[in-house]
């Protein structure tokens, strides 16, 4: 049973908008419920910005490029500085900011606490080291040797607007401020209108670090108000977008008018590929971690479960059983394994895909709330399952999977890449041959052999297809917020 805690886990310290320094309410003076996954109940009242906000925070990060200290008169040693700072106050803080993410988003305490905030911190840090260390090149061009000297710069694009989903919103935040500053662009973020809080609360942190004013805004409100004005505006140069494919369809057409660089990290349907060689017993806990980690809210999440027809029955039964054992309840309990689902629309789009599935194929376990409130749904499972039905083709974002039996490594090839996402997949195999022959198999932007969801910060990750275009963390999210400048220099006397 979910119990409410006695007293409130966590303060909410910050519920404005942050433009040019200052914490300052909307223009409009409106403000959104923010609401308590675990129990329904109101936590705070945040500021909803809509286009009149964001028109002040891009007029902010502009002045802060253009004329500001942040991209001509501090070096990039200085921004790695700043960015080391944060990522100490960050690590500092990281039990409040823990207790925050939960209270806001209903994932597990032990989750935000060993999790989430671990790889904030690195993620900050990884980027703090490469901001010196972007470099050019000197280009061999056509000419006698000494006649003409070719140079690369990389440099910052400008003003970027970032906009993020739930599931992580201090991970994603950290994702894209950190490569974006270490670079030297100023930023506008607009979080998730589910979980504003601990976005603000790093907000806080960072004007405590010492950036300075403009260099990061941060303006909550809904995606069709304040993200589609960010989208639109003519001073913003770059849209970084985590979320929904078709909010990214949509962000793409819209941001066409204005050439924005965009990059896009979406959704998937990721195949989690269990052959009969496997390390059964590892595969059982890799598909528990794929199916159901942060309440199956996950881009990545291996919600595709290919079995070998010869271990099928054997590992269902065992997934079924390791299923039933997670504990589901109070986020703020250590033991939780398993929180709230964010939202009850996240909840009811949940509830609709599993009775789509009850009519379509085999529930064996879960397929309902657990609990009287809150958003909680238990582990659910499906067999019977072919990867023509709806509930294998599209995301469903909720602990939910599917399992689709095959022959063999072809057949387990054509199934995973029978989808219009390409975001993950994981192959388990003692077969090294095996393993490899899928990796180069799949079109997804990240393979995992014998594990699941492993993160780090200098590796990229990003998708293909339908699951986004462009690379996060690792020196190509670096990439992605530069511009290549030719310099030509002619010698001759
Ligand atoms: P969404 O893609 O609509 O929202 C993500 C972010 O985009 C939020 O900050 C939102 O305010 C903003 N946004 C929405 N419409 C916008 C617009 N027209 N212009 C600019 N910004 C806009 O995702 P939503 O509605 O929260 O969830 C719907 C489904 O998307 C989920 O059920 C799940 O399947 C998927 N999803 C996938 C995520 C991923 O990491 N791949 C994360 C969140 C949701
Ligand atoms: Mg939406």
């Amino acid at each position: 049973m979910v119990t409410t805690a006695p007293e409130a886990p966590v303060k909410v310290t910050q519920t404005k908008l942050l433009i040019n320094g200052e914490w300052v309410d909307s223009q409009s003076g409106k403000t959104f419920d923010n609401i308590n996954p675990a129990t329904g109940d109101v936590i705070a009242q945040v500021a909803e910005g809509d286009a009149a906000d964001i028109d002040l925070a891009v007029q902010a990060a502009k002045r802060a490029f253009d004329e500001g200290p942040w991209r001509t008169k501090i070096s990039p040693r200085k921004r790695g500085q700043l960015l080391f700072k944060l990522a100490d106050l960050v690590e500092q803080n990281a039990q409040e900011l823990a207790a925050l993410e939960t209270l806001d988003n209903g994932k597990p305490i032990s989750e935000t606490t060993h999790a989430d905030l671990p790889l904030v911190v690195q993620c900050l840090r990884y980027f703090a080291g490469l901001a010196d260390k972007v470099q050019g090149d000197v280009i061999p061009v056509e000419g006698k040797p000494g006649s003409m000297f070719c140079y690369t710069l990389r440099e910052p694009i400008g003003v970027c607007g970032q906009i993020i989903p739930w599931n992580f919103p201090m991970l994603m935040a950290a994702w894209k401020w950190a490569p974006a500053l270490a670079m030297g662009n100023t930023i506008i973020m607009k979080p998730a209108e589910q979980t504003p809080l601990s976005v603000l609360r790093m907000g806080e942190l960072a004007m405590e670090a010492g950036f300075p004013p403009g260099v990061i805004n941060i303006v909550n409100g809904f995606g069709e108000t304040a993200g589609d004005a960010l989208v639109k505006h003519p001073g913003v140069e770059k849209i970084a977008f985590t979320g929904e494919y078709k909010t990214a369809q949509l962000i793409m057409a819209n941001a066409a008018p204005t050439l924005k660089r965009t990059t896009f990290e979406l959704g998937g349907k990721s195949p989690n590929i269990v052959f009969a060689d496997a390390d059964i017993d590892r595969a059982v806990q890799g598909a528990i971690a794929g199916s159901f980690f942060n309440q199956g809210e996950v881009c990545c999440a291996g919600s595709r479960l290919l079995v070998e027809q010869s271990v099928h029955d054997e590992f269902v039964e065992k997934f079924k059983q390791a299923a039933e054992k997670r504990r589901l309840g109070d986020p703020f309990d250590p033991k939780t394994e398993q929180g709230a689902q964010v939202s009850r629309e996240q909840f009811d789009k949940i509830m609709k895909y599993i009775d789509i599935g009850k009519k379509e194929a085999t529930c064996i376990t879960g397929g309902e709330r657990f609990g009287d409130k809150g958003f909680f749904v238990k582990p659910t499972i499906f067999t019977g399952v072919n990867n023509d039905m709806q509930i294998a083709r599209e995301e469903i974002f909720g602990p939910v999977v599917v399992v689709v039996p095959f022959k063999d490594v072809a057949d387990a090839g054509a199934i995973a890449n029978d989808t219009i996402f390409g975001l993950a997949a994981a192959v388990w195999t003692r077969d090294i041959s095996k393993a490899h022959r899928i990796a180069n198999t799949v079109r997804a932007g990240t393979v995992w052999i014998n594990c699941y969801n492993t993160f780090d910060a200098a590796a990229p990750f990003g998708g293909y297809k339908y699951s986004g275009h462009g690379r996060e963390l690792g020196k190509d999210a670096i990439n992605a917020y530069s511009e290549v400048k030719t310099v030509w220099v002619n010698l001759k006397g």
